[in-house]
């Protein structure tokens, strides 16, 4: 028996929602694996602002370093989209990143096979499926280089987001994914902009450089507007992609789309030490929150990666898998994966429907 201690920020929109099933779905594996796991709630983005005037309070910052893993659901809204940069929900999210020192953000884009009627390409395109590790390099980049606005003149203001990496950021990011291409199918793309961006001219230099301890992964490099194609075109080339902050973050949206819906993929983001931070890779969803439409099954993956990553459950963290995959097999889905002959159900009852199943293996 374990005894783990999980922070938990729901965050905004139809975050409390879907990570209400994901503790649901925690709760059930806990008792049935006799596995104790203590929920601590702290509060992020926009209702972190409401309530204590910030999006990343430091009592939620420390609560997470005291805690063995963190549970995040999604931070954003309509509500706060005209506040300063620094002031809005998603700089809570990119402070807790940093302040955990989480510079490695697993998403993997996985396709289900009874999903595949869901996925937008063509069925000779998606039948053999789609197993892609997108490796995103998280505490970098345009997203925290130097920003601000100047005078321009006659031109007006300029403004400005520096893309800055140093040879320190990309080795560790290079070798995380190196390792997980080991794990798996052993080829690696590394994506970039080396045609243009002297960042990614040194992105490129240093991937080459830790190839060399890796002779046995097969490594590509590939320009990020030609992976955006090749990820529709044949996205079965693909086993692990290592790429930067912002195009990581572009192309893992356009990964989980091809797998079916955004409301399917989750993530891992991990650093030097063993806490970790799991959260679906979409957002807040502010046109559908409160409606019991969200998919849930993004946000409990990312439990299932948790139960793996952080606490070394596999058991367990498969029990999650193959319960979604018995109830999406038995035809239920959400609105976001319905196809015609589908039973569509809620956020709450897909949680329901995925905790019978995990009592039932
Ligand atoms: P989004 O991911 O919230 O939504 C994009 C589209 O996908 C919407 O139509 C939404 O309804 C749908 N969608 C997303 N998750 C879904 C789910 N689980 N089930 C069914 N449909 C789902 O992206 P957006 O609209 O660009 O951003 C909305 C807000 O969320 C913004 O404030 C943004 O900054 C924030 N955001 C936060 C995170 C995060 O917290 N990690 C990630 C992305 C966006
Ligand atoms: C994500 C989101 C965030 C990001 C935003 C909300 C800061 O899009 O987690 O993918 O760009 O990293
Ligand atoms: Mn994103």
């Amino acid at each position: 028996m374990g005894k783990f201690n999980i922070a938990v920020l729901p965050g905004d929109g139809i975050g409390p929602e879907v990570v209400n099933e994901a503790i649901g779905v925690l709760n059930t594996v806990g008792s049935k694996f006799n596995h104790e796991f203590i929920l601590k709630e702290g509060a992020i983005g926009g209702c972190a602002i409401d309530t204590f005037g910030e999006p990343l309070p430091a009592k939620t910052l420390d609560l997470c370093k005291s805690c063995d893993a963190v549970l995040l659901g999604a931070v954003g809204g309509y509500k706060w989209d005209n506040l300063p940069g620094d002031k809005r929900p998603e700089a809570g999210l990119l402070g807790i990143r940093a302040g955990l020192g989480l510079y490695a953000n697993l998403r993997p884009a996985v396709i289900y096979s009874a999903l595949k009627d869901a996925s937008p390409l063509r069925s000779d395109i998606v039948k053999d499926g789609i197993d892609i590790m997108v490796v995103r390099e998280l505490t970098g980049g345009m997203y925290f280089g130097e920003k601000g606005r100047v005078d321009a003149g006659d031109m007006g203001q300029a403004a400005y987001d520096t893309e800055k990496y140093t040879t320190f950021e990309v080795e560790r990011i290079a070798r995380l994914a190196f390792e997980a291409a080991m794990k798996r199918k052993k080829r690696l793309t590394s994506v970039d902009k080396a045609n243009v961006l002297e960042s990614s001219r040194l992105w490129r230099e240093v991937v080459v450089k830790v190839a060399k301890d890796y002779p046995e992964v097969e490594l590509n490099h590939m320009y990020v507007d030609n992976a955006a194609m090749q990820l529709v075109r044949n996205p079965m080339q693909f086993d692990v992609i290592v790429t930067s902050n912002m195009f990581g973050d572009i192309l893992s949206d356009e990964a989980s789309m091809i797998t079916g819906s955004i409301g399917m993929l989750p993530s891992a983001s991990l650093g030097q030490g063993s806490l970790g931070l799991y959260e679906p890779i979409h957002g807040s969803a502010p046109d559908i929150a409160g409606q019991d439409k969200a998919n849930p099954i993004a946000t409990i993956l990312s439990v299932g990666m948790m139960l793996k990553y952080s606490f070394g459950l596999e058991e367990e963290s498969n029990a999650i898998e193959r319960a979604v995959e018995n109830v999406l097999n038995s035809g239920f889905r959400t609105a976001d994966i319905a196809s015609q002959d589908s039973k569509v159900v809620g956020t709450k009852e897909m949680g329901k429907l995925i905790k019978e199943e995990i009592e039932k293996i």
